[in-house]
């Protein structure tokens, strides 16, 4: 199918906090990459971006802070945005989900949904948190995995095992909001009956695209699809939103998931709009091909639920292809906002300043195609080291310097030792097919890999011809060298412009090239004979072992920070209330402890004897992996007097010391402020 006009999106990212490295790496490069190249190809071709503002994640962090929601998504939206523009995503609208042009067109398409009578409309029990006065959708509720049992799994999905869940499927649910237990209460709510769309959707995707979609992606949906589709709900219980068009309707906005990828038809509507320009054959023309970047948690969304609203609609194309990747971890953990486990792009900005191109490099050499991938700041550091500077940069710099110095910058003329050089002509000549075919089957650290391999190729056949040498004795033969490792630059700006866009424009700058489109790449008559080379400047720098290991040391620190803040954050909810005559029954005494000796043959326990001021008695304590039985003699403790003796390793306690405990398990005596005799009631 020869398609006329390409419209390519990458997931919206929710604009609650700045954008990191797993970012990049899953979505925006490859996204970019891929547009770059259709746009060199000369396509018809639109990329949108934009913030996802809506949703739990956003009102969530606006609680914590204090501030209203509208605050935060500003915020981050222009950060996110700032981001990208300096890492050169280039999209060519980044919008958001907050504007006016999204609110209608997200409502307008549930309307026409709706007037379809597509809709189920039902009434359920739901969480609420009678506290706060809210029902508790997708990650106001936390609780544990039916699945794996992990404790802090949220309302829409387990973190750990990566199920989609529903607020009550979880064991044990809370209040994110308030730590509450929540109650039931009904409300209503639309949902899209997904269990109707099963036929079209195994059509469609497991009989359709088994060949093109990436297995990753293909796997995913078959899994949904056979496990067998349920209803979703597609209005929530909250004010943050896009607010639910129907009457009746008060208080509910659309499901964020609802909203958020009919983002892209809105940013596609805002773009066109200011050039003057039609936005429907983008998203309704058969001959548009439709491909969504995007990362593995966002699979089901943009393969079954965001085709099924299309669908429902009735007049939108459906995606040719969601090239979804895996996850980049940092350093063997998975990236994670809430621990600050990232590398933020603005931060890197300001440690590796004009070094976007490295990241990016780095990051697609090592994408998480086909399974999670780790970065590491020693592989990084590699990549600068061992392949940009060492072969693609010092190629490019030994060719400039050499013309420079051999012809004061002026390139020279070709002669003829075409013959010579056939074989490598030749060479150069195949490279950009290779590399187009691994970019349209979405293979990019492939392509990159490729693209690496011509300056590879660049570079030894300067270092085998050593030009330095023989101008003593062939100079004409160098011309011919230097001319056709000029040659071999400019195909590096072209071929490189998807992947180094910034590099790419360097090289440009110094060949004086101008506009560069793909079907020049191959070619070795590029540069012509006389030209006035710019001024050479070296493309990448070494990257030092103390640049990187502060990197680490930052790291180890976040480590730190979060095993501290863990600790101190841990804490139990109550204990249900009690009456104050069940209270009254507890009699505590200050009480001073005599002797103390190791219990044989346990770790734990100590055998005290203790002054009551009522009388001298023994208890067995837990406490010797904390205090020496010589160190606490003469403590003034907290003493439970009347609770029934047990027996414990043959030796009847009678009473039990009361001890604090933190969050990692240690213990402490809690003590009297005034030295208060023996027989001191505590109440
Ligand atoms: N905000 C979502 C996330 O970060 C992605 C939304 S993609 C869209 O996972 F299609 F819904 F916009
Ligand atoms: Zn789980």
């Amino acid at each position: 199918m020869q398609f006329k006009r390409f419209t390519v999106t990458s997931a919206l990212p929710y604009a609650n906090g700045p954008v990191h490295i797993g970012h990049l790496a899953g979505v925006y490069v490859p996204a970019d990459i891929y547009v770059r190249y259709l746009r060199l190809l000369g396509k018809d071709v639109v990329y949108i971006g934009g913030s996802d503002e809506h949703g739990v994640p956003i009102t969530i962090k606006a609680r914590k802070e204090g501030v209203p929601p509208r605050e935060i998504v500003d915020r981050y939206h222009s950060m996110i945005k700032q981001s990208f523009e300096e890492f050169g995503i280039s999209f060519d609208i980044y919008s958001r989900t907050s504007s006016d042009i999204h609110h209608n067109t997200a409502a307008e398409i549930f309307r026409t949904i709706f007037d379809k009578g597509v809709f189920d409309e039902r009434s359920s029990m739901q969480l609420y948190d009678e506290a706060a006065d809210q029902f508790l959708a997708d990650r106001y509720v936390t609780g544990t995995c039916p699945h794996c049992s992990f404790e802090k799994a949220y309302g829409d999905q387990c973190e750990n095992c990566g199920t989609s869940l529903s607020p009550l499927e979880l064991i044990n649910p809370r209040s994110a909001l308030s730590g509450n237990v929540p109650v039931m209460k009904e409300t209503t709510h639309w949902y899209l009956p997904l269990d109707k769309d099963e036929e079209w959707l195994r059509e469609w995707i497991l009989e359709g695209h088994k060949d093109d979609w990436k297995v990753n992606v293909y796997g995913q949906c078959k899994s949904w699809i056979d496990q067998g589709l349920r209803p979703r709900a597609v209005t929530r219980d909250l004010d943050w939103g896009v607010k639910v068009p129907i009457e009746g309707a008060e208080g509910k906005v659309l499901y964020v998931w609802f909203d958020a990828p009919i983002g892209y038809i809105s940013a596609t509507k805002e773009w066109a709009a200011a050039l003057g320009k039609n936005w429907e054959p983008y998203w309704k023309s058969n001959d548009t091909k439709l491909v969504h970047f995007i990362g593995k948690d966002n699979i089901v969304f943009h393969c079954i639920i965001f085709p099924s609203i299309l669908k429902a609609e009735g007049s939108y194309i459906l995606p040719d292809n969601v090239p979804a990747n895996e996850f980049m971890n940092l350093e063997s953990e998975k990236i994670s906002t809430s621990r600050n486990w990232a590398v933020w792009l603005h931060e890197y900005l300001l440690d590796f300043p004009g070094k976007q191109d490295v990241l990016r490099y780095a990051l697609t050499a090592n994408a998480p195609e086909t399974k999670d991938n780790d970065f590491t700041w020693k592989d990084f550091q590699a990549r600068n080291n061992n392949e940009l500077v060492a072969i693609f940069g010092n190629f490019v710099n030994r060719t400039m310097v050499l013309t420079q110095k051999f012809y004061e910058g002026i390139v020279p003329e070709k002669g003829n030792a075409e013959g010579e050089y056939a074989d490598i002509i030749r060479q150069i000549s195949e490279f950009p097919a290779l590399i187009a075919s691994s970019l349209e089957r979405y293979r990019f650290r492939e392509a990159q890999g490729i693209f690496m391999d011509l300056a590879r190729l660049g570079n030894k056949f300067l270092t085998d011809q050593e030009p330095w040498k023989l101008i003593r004795t062939d100079p004409q033969k160098v011309k011919e060298i230097i001319h056709l490792s000029i040659q071999i630059c400019a195909n590096l700006a072209i071929a490189g412009e998807p992947f180094l866009p910034f590099t790419s424009q360097k090289i440009r700058t110094m060949l004086g090239m101008g506009e560069i489109t793909w079907e020049m790449a191959g070619n070795c008559a590029l540069i012509p004979d006389g030209r006035q080379l710019g001024e050479a400047h070296l493309l990448f720098a070494k990257i030092e072992d103390d640049m990187i290991e502060h990197q680490v040391q930052k790291l180890r620190m976040t480590k730190e920070e979060n095993t501290e803040a863990q600790l101190s954050s841990s804490v139990l909810p109550a204990q249900p209330s009690i009456e104050f005559n069940q209270f009254a029954a507890i009699d505590i005494r200050i009480a001073t402890i005599l002797e103390a000796e190791k219990v044989a043959k346990t770790k734990k326990l100590l055998k005290l004897k203790v002054d009551t001021g009522i009388d001298q008695r023994v208890v067995v304590s837990g406490i010797a992996e904390y205090y020496n039985p010589e160190e606490i003699i003469g403590k003034q403790v907290l003493l439970l007097v009347n609770l029934e003796p047990r027996d414990i390793k043959g030796i009847a306690s009678q009473g039990m010391i009361l001890m604090a405990e933190n969050a990692a398990g240690e213990l402490s005596f809690v003590e009297s402020e005034k030295a208060f005799a023996a027989g001191s009631r505590v109440k």
